[in-house]
Formats: structure tokens, sequence, C-alpha cells
């Protein structure tokens, strides 16, 4: 970027009133300055790209790197050199389409609906947990949270008997509640734990998604070593808990604004999914490239070295592409080309898994739940505006009593794994 640039700051307040609305600047950004040089929160200089088919180009774009990107506009300490072997995110090229392909077979439309009916007990569960409450709960802290942590630990294979030391783990690392001296003790922690776990399974492998890459890795000659699995896996924890925890709370706040549009989701889940996605676009910050040769952006030069920021939120509030972008509707056809999951190599790998936990966690709350209400006034919520994922910190919650509870409560921790093996095994 050259020095005589007019650089203003990366668009981070949104307009008061609805919480869900994107900063207003990314209109005008899109109408006037689609490619715009802006400093980030962290001090780096980035070209920001606002429009849905300029953020699409970027992002598959094959000369454009994650090394070391994912987060460093946003967070002073993340993806500095050297990149850790495993973290998927932040690796390039042939490094990056090794690990992939290993985790993909996991997550195929038809591995994670083998998933579904383990992903409803878990709700449901959870769900007569949060009624057996004298009528109110926090929906992040009792739900939203607790849920989406629990499918992480099912998917690593986090034994039962240890999935509440791991969410505790978990839930440390992952709050903005902590020192960063914390903070670190907890990745240290948890890489450790899962360093250990999967030792384990080499040595035992089990029904589950790492012990069968352990398993193919062999086959193929090319193991992936421990310390590889435990990145990758702190990857699956950081990148699969926070976005869809956030996005189950923030999604109830909007459904419960705008009530009409319960019955559109109760009626027709898929769609209403894909619509909240682009609606709410949580991964608030967008992505960060940066470009390894000079490349044309939009109308802008873009020069080797220069950063990138893709705004996700801005691209998928485009009217060229999504007409009325700044409503809600959750009937809309189009939605399913959002951004949301980002686009090109580095596309969210669990975007089926999130849709189907989304989707169980958000059509079971409101079919058992009616009478869901907020138990506070609007204006007393509190957003995460400066953390990655945007979200609403505590949502507490009211409902009529007695409210329906299935019999049988289940102990949210202890439930039965996924019926993975004996689900395909019939299917075939
Ligand atoms: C609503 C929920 C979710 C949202 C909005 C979301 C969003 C995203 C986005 C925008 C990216 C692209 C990052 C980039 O281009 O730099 C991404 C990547 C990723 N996501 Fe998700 N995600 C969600 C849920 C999940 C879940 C449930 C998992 C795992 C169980 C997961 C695992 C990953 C991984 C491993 C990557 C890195 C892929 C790669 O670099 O090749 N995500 N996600």
């Amino acid at each position: 970027m050259t020095e005589t640039s007019r650089v203003s700051a990366l668009p981070v307040t949104r307009p008061p009133g609805c919480p869900f609305d994107p900063p207003a600047a990314y209109a005008t950004l899109r109408a006037t300055e689609p490619v715009v040089e802006v400093r980030c929160p962290t001090g780096i200089d980035a070209w920001l790209v606002t429009r849905y088919a300029d953020v699409r180009a970027v992002l598959a774009d094959r000369t454009m790197s994650s090394r070391g990107a994912a987060s460093l506009h946003i967070l002073p300490n993340a993806g500095r050199d050297p990149v850790q072997p495993g973290s998927v995110i932040q690796l390039d090229g042939k490094d990056h389409s090794r690990l992939r392909k290993m985790v993909i077979a996991e997550f195929t439309v038809r591995r994670v609906e083998a998933m579904r009916d383990y992903v409803q007990a878990v709700v449901d569960s959870h769900l007569d947990a949060m009624l057996a409450q004298p009528g109110s709960a926090d929906l992040v802290r009792d739900f939203a949270s607790p849920i989406t942590l629990l499918m992480i630990s099912e998917l690593l294979g986090v034994p039962p008997g240890y999935r509440r030391q791991f969410q505790r783990m978990s839930t440390t690392l992952l709050s903005s509640d902590t020192t960063p001296a914390e903070t670190q003790q907890a990745t240290i922690g948890l890489l450790t734990y899962l360093a250990e776990l999967f030792a384990d399974k080499q040595i035992n492998p089990q029904d589950d998604v790492f012990s069968r890459m352990i398993v193919r890795g062999e086959a193929d000659n090319d193991p992936l070593t421990i310390a590889e699995m435990a990145m990758l896996a702190l990857n699956l924890v950081v990148a699969g808990h926070e976005a869809t925890a956030n996005m189950i709370a923030l999604s109830t706040l909007a459904l419960l604004e705008h009530p009409a549009q319960r019955d559109v989701l109760l009626e027709a889940p898929q769609r209403a999914i894909d619509e909240l996605l682009r609606y709410l676009s949580v991964v608030q910050f967008g992505v960060l490239r940066y470009a390894t040769t000079d490349v044309l952006v939009g109308e802008r030069m873009v020069k080797a070295g220069e950063w990138l920021v893709a705004a996700l939120n801005s691209a998928n509030h485009d009217e060229q592409v999504f007409p009325h972008a700044d409503d809600m509707d959750l009937s809309r056809a189009a939605s399913r080309s959002h951004v949301a999951f980002g686009f090109g190599a580095h596309k969210c790998l669990g975007e089926q898994f999130a849709r189907v936990e989304l989707q169980e966690a958000l059509t079971l709350l409101f079919r058992r739940v009616p009478s869901l209400r907020l138990a506070v006034p609007r204006e007393e919520l509190e957003y995460k505006d400066n953390t990655l994922v945007y979200g609403v910190r505590r949502l507490p919650v009211a409902w009529d009593e007695p409210a329906e509870i299935p019999s049988g409560t289940t102990d949210p921790g202890e439930l039965m794994p996924f019926p993975q093996a004996d689900r395909l095994a019939a299917d075939n």
C-alpha cells in the first residue's frame, strides 16, 4: 500500500436500534469505494473488499494466502509465524489440501445426517434441563454454549467421563473474560489433553472422526502426527464452537423479535437456516488474506505482500445479490449462495454439521417452548461488538409454565455416542 494512501478505520460500529444490521458504512463503500484501504484494529493496513462478487473472487483466488492470516487483523497475537502444523485454517497449498482432504470425508452430508438423531437427543436433553429450572434461564449459558461444546467433544471422541473437564478447559479457552495468561494456560492444557487422547486412539482406535483419520492415514502411508491432530482438533473446537453457539443465541433473539418468521422456520428449516446465516453473518470482521502476487481486485491493483479483508457480512448484505438485504426473510430463495461460511479453498469444513445443529436447536426450541420470550428489556442486552464472532453475551429468556417437558430427562454429559457405524451400515 502506498505511503500517500488515505486510510480510514475498518468499519466496526453497528447502527443504533437494530442489533442485527452490519455497520452502515458498508452500503456506502459498496456503492462508492468497493475496494478501499483501511486500518484494522491491530494496526495492520489492508484492502477492505465489500462487494459480493469481489469477496468471492478474492476467496477463490489460489494466489491469496491464508498463512497466519485467520484473524491477525482483529487479534494481535493470532496467526504469527511459525504456523503450527495441523492449523488447517492458516495453511496454504499442498499442506492445506493434505489436511483438508483427511477431514472432509468426515463432514459429508451423508455422514452429518447420520449424526442428526444424536444432535436431536443432545438438544432435547438440554431443553429438559433448562425447562426444569423455574421459568427462566440464560439461553447462552444453559443451551447454546453447552450443546455446541458437547457436539465438538463427541466429534473429537472425548470419552463421556472426560467431557465435563473438556468443557471446562474449552470454555476458559473461548471466554472473552479471561486474561491472556489464562487463555495460554487453557490452550496448553487442551493441546496436552488432546495429544494424550490421540496417542491412545493410535493404539485403540474407536468409531470416531479422529480414530478413522488415524486408520486412513496409516493405510495411505501418510499418517498425521499427534501434534498435527491436536492442533487440528483445537481448530475444530475454536472454529466449531464459537460461531455455532453465537448463531443459535442470536438467531433465537432475531426470531423473538420477528415472531411471524418462526412459522416459516418450522415449515422449511433448511432454507430458513441459510437465511439466518446470511442475515446475521456472525463472522463479523470478515477473513484476512494477503496477496502473494500483484492482482486486480475489482478495479484496484493490489500489490504482492498487501493484506486484504474479505468482508463477509458486507457481501451477504449486497443488494445486487440479495434484494432488501437488510430484511430477514426466512422464505428467501437465494439465501443458500451466502458467504457466511466463507468461499473457496478454506470454506468452512463444518458447514453441514453447523446447519444440522442450527436446524435442530432452533426448531426444537420453538416447537417445545412456544411461549419463549425475553426476560429483560431488549435495551439491556449486551453484544459482542469487538470479538471475531458477533453475538449476544447473555440471553435471559422466560416461558409460561408448565412448559412441555418430555419424560426421561437424560444427563446431557452422559449421552450415547453418535450411532455412526450402525447408521451408515444400515444405509448401505
Ligand atoms: C454457524 C457456524 C459456523 C460459521 C458461521 C463458520 C464460519 C466459517 C468461516 C467463515 C470459515 C472460513 C475461514 C477463512 O476463509 O479463513 C470457516 C472455516 C472453518 N470452519 Fe467454520 N463456521 C461454523 C461452524 C463450524 C463448525 C461446526 C466446524 C467444525 C465442527 C467448523 C470448522 C471449520 C474449520 C476447520 C474451518 C477451516 C477450514 C479450512 O481452512 O480449510 N466450523 N468457518
